[in-house]
């Protein structure tokens, strides 16, 4: 998309005023996200969700700096014009403020993104500030908060009961008083994110918190039916390019197996005016 004009937390804070849905989505390489630039994507997340989607790990704990690092890069240079925030790993910034502001320059001095997304509500108010004070965009995540599932009992949807819904509003709240300028809230019923909504002047975002926030994410590799493992009630599969894939190398191997492939017209055959003396050159050695 030549002219496509790059969002910035004006243009978000714009669409939330004027009702317009945020289409949100994850990328980790540069194919793909060059493939969500060029469809209009408005942002992009380097989600810590390539440990799973892309390692294969169980979870996202294990992520390294390093790895998010190299693949905000990737995801930058394929999408220029895309707002790409990049997802702080477990232990990035759990120890402290100064190691918070360190790693979250990272993001921006090697990788070019445009904001940092961390996970936890009130509890880490201290280090959104001092992210902020580095001159650092920031978005929050509350609800379910998978690098610290294991404290949630696992990854289960979040504020189903009066007084767990309550602690998300204060967590939103507080989150707002920091100075973060997005939010993404994760598996929320969709009537306590519609209230945390309309209550809070920054865009709120769902990634299975329905239809009443102000924008949605995925995972892309749910949306594209990559990702085998499991899939979450809040995924929607726009198609199914594990079976594409898959279908497309047996073919390959199958046309291997039966002489095929290749075919005439994937062969290099030599230069006209030395083919003829080919044969001879070959004699001695038979
Ligand atoms: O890492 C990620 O992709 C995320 C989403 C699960 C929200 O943080």
């Amino acid at each position: 998309m030549a002219d496509k004009r790059k969002h910035s937390i004006l243009t978000l804070q714009k669409m939330k005023a004027e009702g317009e849905k945020v289409a949100w989505l994850t990328a980790y390489d540069y194919p793909t996200a060059a493939f969500a630039e060029e469809a209009g994507m408005d942002m992009l997340l380097v989600g810590d969700s390539l440990g799973m989607c892309v390692y294969g790990y169980e979870g996202t704990v294990p992520v390294t700096m390093d790895q998010c690092i190299v693949h905000c890069e990737a995801v930058r240079r394929a999408a220029p014009n895309t707002f790409v925030v990049g997802d702080m790993p477990f232990m990035s910034y759990q120890v402290s403020d100064e190691e918070a502001v360190v790693n979250a320059g990272r993001f921006l001095k090697e990788a070019g993104v445009d904001a940092i997304k961390l996970e936890g509500g009130q509890r880490i108010v201290s280090r959104i500030r001092a992210i902020l004070d580095a001159g650092i965009v920031v978005c929050g995540h509350i609800g379910l908060t998978p690098q610290s599932s294991g404290q949630l009992g696992g990854h289960k949807a979040q504020g189903r009961t009066v007084a767990s819904a309550q602690a998300l509003i204060e967590d939103a709240l507080a989150i707002e008083e920091a100075g973060a300028q997005l939010l993404l809230l994760e598996a929320v019923p969709p009537e306590v994110a519609g209230f945390i909504t309309r209550r809070l002047s920054i865009p709120l975002l769902s990634i299975g918190a329905g239809y009443e926030c102000d924008g949605q994410l995925l995972i892309v590799s749910d949306l594209i039916g990559q990702f085998q493992a499991f899939t979450p009630k809040f995924v929607k599969k726009y198609c199914n390019v594990a079976e594409v894939i898959t279908d497309a190398m047996k073919a390959y191997i199958a046309d291997v197996k039966a002489g095929t492939f290749p075919a005439e017209e994937h062969c290099y055959h030599m230069l006209k005016d030395e083919a003829p003396g080919f044969p001879e050159m070959t004699k001695k050695y038979e």
